[in-house]
């Protein structure tokens, strides 16, 4: 009764305008059994689930269209929006692609973040070659138009995209860099704020979801558009590779935050070289569900957006040779398994029950009777190495604890997804606020890096898992 319950209050904020139709029919029926879905699960904690769309997808495949509809409360326009698909050339806008996006988004109930006033890529050639005077007018046009068309229906913008240079932080040698100097993104913001006042205004940025050099010049430049009231986010658009989501990539984004900024993971995808096996696969979903539970946990990130909604869709094995399979569904719109776990991370669209609702079991189980654990190493290195665990319930849980003590010096150094004393030789560990309650069968995860000693293997220890 409690999951139903649940699942229909999900269901009704995740459909919205696409089964208007269906509401008056007695959803409990209606929706027996179906399963939530992301947006259901986002919405119930107040966070946007996003996609990257095609034009063309949108306009020509029904199925597409359906799920964008149905699995995501946010969308960003994958070209559409970019330069030079909106002003091709001088002077001649055109939005009939942006207008698609966006007139879809709003008969669906979805946010738009918008995707991007300057960028050194698909900006057209005509702008490449202005003066400085010439390109801080285009640009200032350019933004003005753009950003008014929309306002009131895009509600955030990459205002600029890839700014900083791969090497050492230093500024990327752009050709708006050396038009115009670094004054630029000023520019570019000062227009996009007085634009459109209510927008919230995004730098964006790959290879800065780690603190590094790349981010430590973000940061620098957001400090200065801090400072001047003309920066709200930072976009991490996280276009990364298996097993290789950074370690310090909470922490990272909790350093933006505490700018006064909110975080927003823009382009989400996770590449695999190919073919993709089914354990690759599993250990792709285990990368998801932790990048994804980072924003979940994190009240200033407003969400995330993977970019592009199949693997067939990405633009990925067009730009790294060899490699793919890096999205939540396959190109026959079935579900990869980091689509469960990106659905674990959101809360499954299921909250706590509440204290007065009956408990059905008859006795309490004994210790160890009611969950499963297991442990396995993801990447292992010299003096350290990250794991993935599993929960399964046998039957339906309101909370797990796990517990396990390590062989030797192994020490967990950081842990995602669970909660409780993790840091010493016996490791006692519980759920947190999302993965806790579980339907009998169903499975959570969560994860963390050791240290070790230098080269000794990472040891898998047996977990006892106890109901709570
Ligand atoms: C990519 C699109 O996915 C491709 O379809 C297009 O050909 C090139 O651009 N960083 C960004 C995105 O900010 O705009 C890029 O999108 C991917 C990298």
């Amino acid at each position: 009764m409690l999951f139903h319950r649940q699942r229909r209050r999900v269901l009704i904020a995740g459909v919205v305008t696409v089964a208007t139709a269906a509401l008056g029919i007695g959803l409990s029926t209606q929706f027996a059994g179906a399963q939530t879905t992301l947006r259901g699960a986002a919405d119930e904690i107040g966070k946007d689930i996003g996609v990257a769309v095609s034009y063309d997808q949108l306009m020509n495949n029904a199925q597409y269209r359906n799920i964008v509809a149905t699995e995501f409360n946010s969308l960003t326009a994958e070209n559409a929006m970019k330069w030079d698909a909106t002003e091709p050339s001088d002077g001649n806008y055109t939005f009939t692609q942006a207008d698609a996006i966006v007139d879809f988004a709003e008969d669906n109930g979805q946010t738009v973040h918008g995707h991007t006033f300057v960028w050194h890529q698909q900006t057209p050639q005509w702008v490449q070659n202005l003066s400085g005077t010439a390109m801080r007018a285009a640009m200032v046009d350019h933004i003005n138009t753009v950003a008014n068309r929309y306002e009131g229906r895009v509600d955030s913008w990459d205002v600029v995209n890839e700014v900083v240079s791969d090497s050492n932080g230093a500024m990327r040698d752009s050709f708006w860099l050396r038009a115009m100097g670094e004054g630029y993104i000023t520019t570019a913001f000062q227009t996009a704020r007085a634009a459109d006042p209510n927008a919230d205004l995004y730098i964006n940025d790959y290879s800065i979801e780690a603190d590094n050099a790349k981010s430590d010049r973000i940061y620098t430049i957001a400090q200065g558009l801090v400072s001047q009231g003309l920066l709200d986010g930072v976009g991490f658009q996280s276009h990364l590779i298996l097993g290789q989501v950074p370690s310090t990539m909470e922490a990272n984004l909790q350093r933006f935050v505490d700018l006064g900024l909110k975080v927003r993971i823009t382009e989400l995808d996770i590449r695999i070289g190919m073919p993709a096996d089914s354990s690759e696969l599993a250990r792709q979903a285990q990368d998801y569900e932790r990048v994804v539970s980072i924003c979940a946990e994190l009240a200033d990130c407003t969400g995330v957006t993977v970019w592009g909604l199949r693997d067939g869709d990405s633009w990925v094995p067009g730009v790294f040779p060899g490699e793919g399979a890096p999205l939540l569904f396959n190109d026959d719109f079935s579900k990869k398994p980091a689509y469960n776990s990106v659905l674990n991370a959101l809360g499954d669209g299921t909250t706590e029950p509440p204290t007065s609702d009956p408990v059905t079991t008859t006795s309490p189980p004994p210790p160890g009777d009611g969950c499963t654990a297991t442990l396995s190493v993801q990447s292992p290195w010299n003096t350290g190495a990250t794991y993935a665990a599993t929960v399964k319930a046998d039957r339906a849980l309101t909370g797990w604890t796990v517990t396990w003590t390590w062989p030797g010096s192994e020490r967990i150094s950081n842990a995602w997804s669970i909660q409780g004393n993790l840091t010493g030789a016996t490791v006692t560990g519980s759920n947190v606020g999302y993965n806790g309650t579980l339907a009998a069968g169903q499975s959570t995860t969560f994860g963390f890096n050791i240290t070790k000693a230098n080269g000794s293997t990472a040891s898998v220890p047996t977990v006892t898992c106890t109901p709570a």
